[in-house]
């Protein structure tokens, strides 16, 4: 029997990305409740998936028939959210990336999850890529040290994704303070560029899960400039590792999605389709001195290996992909990230 999900939020990324993976795990799950403020929205889009609107988060939760929950809501509403279908007694939980945006609702959300002892899965993608997990498996004991590590992000504008990915359905008016970025298409009439923790825990936060795994100690940012209309370059080390980010969004149609990484004798290239999409796993390319070897690409993505994680982890049980302490630390790792490159423009203005 598919699990009953209920949705929190049914904006951009529940519609464009969630619907449709839940209708392709059709077999694991069904969408039993949906919820949002605009309750035209609500209405709206659960009559399009055969679910029931829900007035409130607490109607939602009052709903037997939903056994997991996907929190699809602006960011500064996950902690408590979380918080809520945690002592409610329910499965399991998706939340969307960034799973908070300090470190003192990381700490709310966190001690709710464990102390309910239920599956929590991120909504970040490029964690469950299967390639990169495959990757993950292998290269745990077979390259040394990363040196530089490079992500570049290429891409069109939000909006443009969304709409080759579905028909998005707004509520009748402007739904309130939109999250920020990855809603970068939101922001693209904004003078300076995006805002640094906007981009950081918006958008970088898909590189950074792995970027950690090759550089864990917490990075020192140098430098950040934001580039318009939607972009920016951030440069900072992590002890001995440098790195590079560079984000890039425009109206033009060019997707290139890649992180690289070097040590002293090997590197490392990940190719990423774009969000949305639903165009398969990363490709990954190592080459070492003894030759080249490729992960990937598979047909399941990242987003179809997250929602499979919580389904495994909520039927079967066993070891979570991320344990908490894991995506704690992830967190941690992006929000030091962006604190400091928040900073930098602030002394940058300043001078
Ligand atoms: N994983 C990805 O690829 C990806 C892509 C885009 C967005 N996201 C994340 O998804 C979340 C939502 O982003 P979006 O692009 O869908 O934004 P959105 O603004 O399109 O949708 C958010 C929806 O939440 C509703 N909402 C606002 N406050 C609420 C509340 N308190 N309770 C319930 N609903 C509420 C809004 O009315 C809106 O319909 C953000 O956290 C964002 O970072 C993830």
């Amino acid at each position: 029997m598919p699990l009953g999900v209920g949705i929190v939020g049914a904006g951009r990324v529940t519609q464009a990305i969630h619907l449709p993976t839940l209708a392709r795990l059709s077999d694991h799950f069904r969408v039993a409740a949906v919820t949002d403020v605009s309750p035209e929205l609500a209405d709206a889009v659960a009559a399009r998936v055969g679910a029931r609107p829900a007035p409130t988060l607490e109607d939602l939760l009052a709903n037997p028939d939903v056994e997991v929950v996907a929190v699809c809501s602006p960011d500064r509403f996950h902690a408590a959210q979380v918080e809520a279908i945690s002592r409610a007694g329910k499965r399991g939980i998706l939340c969307e990336k960034p799973l908070a945006s300090s470190t003192a609702e990381a700490e709310q959300l966190i001690a709710a999850v464990e102390a309910a002892a239920i599956p929590l899965v991120v909504g970040a993608m490029h964690a469950y890529d299967p390639a990169w997990l495959e990757f993950r498996a292998w290269a745990g004991t077979a390259l040394g040290p990363a040196r530089v590590i490079r992500s570049t992000i290429i891409l069109p504008f939000n909006q443009t994704m969304e709409d080759y990915a579905s028909q998005i359905t707004s509520p009748p008016q402007a739904a309130p303070e939109p999250g920020p970025a990855h809603g970068a298409a939101a922001r693209a009439d904004e003078d300076d560029g995006p805002e640094a923790r906007g981009i950081v825990l918006g958008l970088w936060i898909h590189d950074l899960p792995w970027i950690r795994t090759m550089a864990a100690q917490t990075p020192r940012v140098h430098s950040f400039v934001a580039r318009k209309p939607w972009g920016a370059v951030l440069a900072m080390s992590a002890g001995a590792v440098r790195i590079d980010l560079l984000a890039y969004m425009r109206e033009l149609w060019e997707s290139d999605w890649r992180l690289q990484a070097w040590g002293d004798d090997w590197s490392l290239r990940v190719e990423i389709p774009p969000s949305y999409v639903h165009a398969g796993s990363a490709t990954i390319t190592v080459a070492t001195s003894d030759g080249e070897r490729v992960f990937g690409p598979s047909r399941e993505d990242g987003y179809d290996a997250e929602w499979l994680e919580l389904h495994r982890l909520v039927t079967r049980g066993g070891n979570p992909c991320y344990p908490l302490s894991v995506l704690r630390a992830d967190l941690d790792y992006a929000i030091a990230i962006a604190d400091q490159a928040a900073a930098a423009v602030d002394a940058g203005a300043r001078t």
